[in-house]
């Protein structure tokens, strides 16, 4: 069966909007694994714009589903991974002025450190997988580095329009070589309820990581009973 990650960065991200505790991502976690998440996802990004390192303690501790952990690859986060202890662990580029993962990880260019770190997590028993993009070179890189498997990056898929055949079929490929080559394959980013079937439908890919589109559509259902809660309440509190 195909896993179904959440990421709920962006439940934190309304939090943050004001600082305070709500909306509280445990909770949207435990929600979502009522839903059906077989994992909650969170990038704890080193500006620590939504999920900070709290929520991530608190997560390691409730949820009962996988625990990925998107991170840069560095030393500081390596040295914080292994203590937070997450089932899985998803290496990503980061830069602090995109929005969001922008590219994918340049393994090639950079396999000896990565291989260092991936040794580093692996061996406190953590699972990593590289974010790159559906690239032969960066897959047969990511197999040299002892990673346990790839997320291919969907994110040229998503955004394409008149050229999404050929953005699935290069993932459907990138997918299929990287099987062959003994990783596991995982995928995400910018895929929502339209465009899913297409990836999902790729044998070789196990694992989906989804999060803006469906904290997007978690707001758009949860409107209508939101307002007539606080509605109730008005009318309450004028009734006594
Ligand atoms: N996978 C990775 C590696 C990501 O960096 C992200 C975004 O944080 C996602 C999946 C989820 O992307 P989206 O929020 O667009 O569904």
């Amino acid at each position: 069966m195909l896993r179904l990650g959440v990421n709920i960065d962006h439940v934190a991200t309304v939090r943050q909007a004001r600082g305070i505790m709500i909306p509280d991502p445990v909770e949207a976690a435990l929600l979502a694994e009522n839903g059906g998440a077989d994992g909650i996802t969170v990038h704890l990004r080193e500006d620590r714009r939504h999920i900070q390192q709290r929520d991530v303690e608190r997560l390691r501790k409730t949820i009962k589903s996988k625990l990925n952990l998107e991170m840069a690859a560095t030393d500081e986060m390596v040295r914080l991974a292994a203590q937070l202890r997450p089932d899985d662990a998803c290496f990503v580029p980061e830069r602090r002025e995109e929005l969001t993962t922008e590219g994918g990880l340049d393994v090639a260019s950079q396999k000896h450190r990565l291989r260092a770190a991936v040794e580093a997590l692996q061996s406190n028993g953590i699972k990593v997988n590289l974010f790159i993009d559906p690239d032969d070179e960066q897959i047969a890189a990511s197999r040299d580095t002892g990673a346990h498997g790839v997320e291919i990056h969907t994110g040229r898929y998503a955004n394409s329009s008149r050229t999404q055949a050929r953005e699935a079929d290069a993932v459907a490929r990138a997918a299929a070589l990287a099987r062959s080559r003994g990783l596991e394959v995982h995928a995400g980013h910018g895929l929502n309820y339209d465009n899913v079937p297409a990836i999902a439908s790729i044998p070789e890919i196990v694992e989906l990581n989804i999060g803006h589109s469906i904290v997007a559509r978690a707001i758009m259902i949860g409107m209508e009973q939101a307002v007539r809660e606080m509605r109730a309440q008005l009318d309450r509190a004028r009734a006594s």
